[in-house]
């Protein structure tokens, strides 16, 4: 077996109705992949339709399954209101909401314009609660018995992170929302829980976020104590276990999937890791000749 392999078994989402939004791309659009192999019904959203026409095509060739493309700017909530009857019109149903879309610059905070920064929380914070509560409204309205959301958030949505701060503060917003919501909506039957990736490169993001030379000069991958970024079947196989009913007794988790990138920026003395073996022989030395005195 090897990480880059499918984790649950065949038909394990079978009939299951999911929704991603930002799902026409990136890691929207490989953990959509997995959903619709694992025999699920989604639908993907964005703002530009001919792109998720694109995508829902190639997706079903690939996998034989049924995508639904849905225009929608999650940051107006009529915008997602019709984008939630346009799925229970198809489908007649809705099981999942995965909030996936984001958006994102690296920036000096006082570089950015107010309507800069409102863009990425609108975006991120506010897109996921209109998303969120659209849906909770159905849900409850109808009283289903079984539905799910899965926010994607971040690693920084706990630490903070320099140069990215309109992000950071959002996804501490949907982080929030998720844990919130896990104990109010539980009565309802619907589950909340969140994914924090560390570096999964994605052509499109990562081109925005790190452009020109900055990707090597600032190779992500060494800052993880597993050397390595990650593949996007990973973070798919755990997308489709937290949206099935295998993790029907998982609420209000977020599951961090990064190769332990921000514990090794938090813990004090990690940075010793810089020290060789031969160096360590040494210092033991001179720290036991110490105490001997
Ligand atoms: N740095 C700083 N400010 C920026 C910026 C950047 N890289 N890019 C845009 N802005 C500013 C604009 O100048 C504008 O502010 P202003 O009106 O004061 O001049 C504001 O942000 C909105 O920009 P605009 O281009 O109109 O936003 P948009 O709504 O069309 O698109 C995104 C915003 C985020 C959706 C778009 O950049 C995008 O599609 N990004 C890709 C998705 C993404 O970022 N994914 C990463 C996920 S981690």
């Amino acid at each position: 077996m090897a990480y880059t392999d499918k984790m649950l078994r065949d038909n394990a989402l079978k009939d299951k109705i999911i929704v991603v939004t930002g799902g026409g791309s990136g890691l929207g659009k490989s953990m959509t992949k997995y959903f619709m192999e694992l025999g699920a019904k989604v639908a993907i959203t964005s703002r530009d339709l001919e792109k998720l026409k694109t995508t829902a095509q190639e997706l079903e060739a690939e996998t034989g399954g049924k995508c639904l493309a849905v225009q929608c700017d999650v940051r107006h909530y009529e915008e997602v209101e019709n984008m939630l009857q346009a799925v229970l019109k198809e489908y007649g149903r809705v099981d999942v909401l995965l909030n996936n879309a984001a958006g994102n610059f690296i920036s000096p905070t006082e570089r950015l314009s107010a309507n800069a920064f409102d863009t990425v929380i609108d975006i991120v914070l506010k897109g996921s609660k209109n998303c969120t509560l659209a849906f909770g409204k159905h849900w409850i309205d109808t009283k289903q018995e079984k539905s799910t959301i899965l926010n994607i958030v971040t690693t920084y949505a706990w630490t903070g992170s320099a140069y990215v701060v309109p992000s950071a503060t959002a996804k501490a917003g949907v982080l929030a929302m998720t844990r919130s919501l896990a104990v109010e909506w539980a009565k309802y039957g619907i589950r909340s829980n969140a994914i924090a990736p560390g570096p999964f490169p994605t052509k499109g993001a990562w081109d925005r976020l790190l452009p020109g030379d900055l990707k090597d000069k600032f190779d992500l991958a060494k800052k993880v104590p597993l050397k390595r970024v990650g593949d996007h079947q990973e973070l798919a196989n755990i997308a489709a276990y937290l949206v099935s009913d295998f993790s029907a007794y998982v609420n209000g988790e977020v599951i961090t999937i990064d190769g332990g990138e921000w514990l090794k920026g938090a813990g004090q003395f990690n940075l010793l890791e810089a020290i060789p073996e031969e160096m360590w022989d040494m210092l033991e030395a001179m720290i036991k000749a110490k105490k001997n005195k």
